[in-house]
């Protein structure tokens, strides 16, 4: 029988105290809506007392959120507590997070009270929170570095006044894994009319531990752990969301353990929070960067496309990731080009594929990796055939205050009609997009833009994958180049043309060839 583990969510509370986090009400009911819809067990969405609009956030989230638990957050202060009780009041289900430090350090030099005093206020606080909820939660701050005797005398305190849940922050992210869980236990083991409390891991990754961290503590008894998503939060950030329950899915026979999170919703809720926080994801973050799921030696291309457990432990697309498996580029064998192309429908005699692997690995050697629209290109001169239906040959961008404008050239490969249409937006990738929308006689809905500099220096190359939906059908499009705009441009026009391609490719030969 596999044991539950309790994800509890505080991406909106210590999660914006990334510096640069904050977060306006309604983004944080947009990602709490997410959150809800990935599985989490418990939201933390901010701290109340701390302005009109943290309470105002979490007072709307306790209200539209009925399905999950609304976990209010206070110091071990009057005021606090009765802001997060009237905060989280139309909650359906609700708890409070009650916090003081239990460190010598903290004590002696930030709030300059006795171990005696502290353990006082902790506990005349819970007794008075006890009144309004029932569930507390209390944590002591910077636990792990608080010595076992204070923090089972502070445990035993709280938990007399009612504490139902104990936290146990790893504050600055010093615990090695064997210490941590031994907190746990030595807790577990010791602690007076302790036994219906339970135990919650709150780690942060200053050394990178905090995953491990908070494995050590399940394995030692902890039943809820605490994460933010993409692992955001102060200075190095939190246990990461999708790390450990990535962790715990992949790992679950040997951990015994399972949650209640539905993976497929976690690339989507990484992405919402990085965007609307402003916060890139490291290409080679585990689960969610760029990179975790993309090979590029073609010793693993080729194992993979024969399969995939070879050199994968998870599966991309049971985490919502879109499956761009390969990244093709001078390590790429035949193998790999000859998947990609027929991905692309395009079916290939084997003198043409020499070809094309011959146009492909000289071009491969100039460039760090070679995009859909790059190997379309060379397909089509390979095969003869047009594989770009649209392209685009000069693009002009005005920009003045309040007035972005642009104009697009396209020719359509097909016809040979080259055009050139004005558009206009708020920016100038509004006018763009707003311009070379008017060649395309289809419903293009632009859904995501990211752009990446790939080198330093005035003149670095960007980098644009542009998402776009055309029939409910997502495409992503690809382009590098030194002038940015142009690579948003192309980048665009690149998604168009894989749609096109893959609903019309025999249509668009036929007519090539005549
Ligand atoms: O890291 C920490 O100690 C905290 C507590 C207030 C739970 O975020
Ligand atoms: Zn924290």
């Amino acid at each position: 029988m596999m044991k539950n583990i309790r994800i509890f969510d505080t991406t909106l509370r210590d999660g914006e105290q990334a510096p640069g986090g904050s977060l306006s009400i309604e983004e944080k009911v947009r990602i709490a809506k997410q959150l809800a819809n990935l599985g989490v067990d418990v939201i933390e969405p901010g701290f109340p007392i701390s302005s009109q609009g943290e309470f105002t956030a979490v007072q709307q989230i306790s209200r539209d959120l009925l399905h999950v638990e609304i976990c209010g957050f206070a110091r071990a202060v009057t005021e606090d507590i009765n802001r997060a009780i009237e905060a989280t009041q139309d909650a359906t289900k609700r708890s409070l997070h009650l916090f003081i430090s239990s460190s010598d350090i903290h004590l002696d030099f930030q709030l300059k009270k006795s171990r005696d005093q502290v353990i006082q206020i902790a506990r005349e606080k819970v007794a008075y929170a006890k009144q309004f909820v029932d569930r507390i939660e209390f944590s002591p701050m910077d636990a792990s570095r608080t010595g076992n005797e204070f923090l089972l005398e502070m445990v035993e305190a709280v938990v007399a006044e009612g504490a139902t849940l104990i936290n146990i922050p790893d504050t600055v992210g010093f615990a090695l894994p064997n210490e941590y869980g031994q907190i746990f236990k030595m807790l577990k083991n010791n602690v007076r009319g302790g036994k219906h409390v339970e135990y919650s891991a709150h780690c942060h990754n200053d050394l990178g531990m905090a995953v491990a961290n908070s494995l050590a503590a399940i394995e030692a008894g902890a039943t809820q752990i605490e994460v933010t998503v993409n692992g955001i939060g102060e200075r190095a950030g939190n246990c990461s969301l999708e790390e450990l329950v990535m962790a715990i899915e992949t790992r679950k026979e040997a951990l015994g353990v399972q949650t209640n999170i539905n993976t497929e919703e976690i690339f989507e809720t990484s992405r919402l929070v990085s965007r609307i926080m402003n916060f890139p994801i490291a290409f080679n973050k585990p689960i969610v960067g760029r990179n975790a799921f993309q090979h590029e030696a073609g010793i693993h291309q080729d194992g993979l496309l024969k399969n995939r457990n070879t050199y994968e432990i998870m599966n991309p697309e049971k985490l919502g990731v879109p499956r761009e498996m390969i990244i093709l580029g001078k390590h790429s064998g035949r193998h790999a080009i000859k998947h990609r192309v027929s991905e692309m429908g395009v079916p290939l005699n084997p003198t043409q594929l020499e070809d094309l692997y011959t146009r492909f690995k000289a071009f491969a050697d100039q460039h760090k990796s070679v995009t859909d629209e790059q190997l379309a290109q060379l397909v089509g001169k390979a095969t003869n055939t047009v594989m770009e239906n649209y392209m685009i040959t000069d693009i002009k961008v005005f920009t003045q205050h309040h007035k972005k404008a642009a104009t697009a050239t396209v020719i359509n490969q097909i016809t040979h009609e080259e055009n050139t249409f004005l558009g206009k937006g708020k920016g100038p990738v509004e006018a763009i997009i707003s311009s070379i929308k008017q060649a395309i006689p289809l419903d293009v809905k632009f859904i995501d833009l990211e752009l990446y500099s790939l080198s330093s220096g005035e003149n670095a190359n960007g980098e644009a994958i542009v998402t776009i939906e055309i029939e409910g059908r997502k495409f992503k499009g690809t382009c590098i180049d030194e002038d940015i705009m142009f690579s948003i441009a192309k980048g665009f026009i690149s998604a168009i043309n894989q749609c096109i391609r893959e609903n019309n490719i025999q249509e668009s030969s036929k007519i090539m060839n005549q």
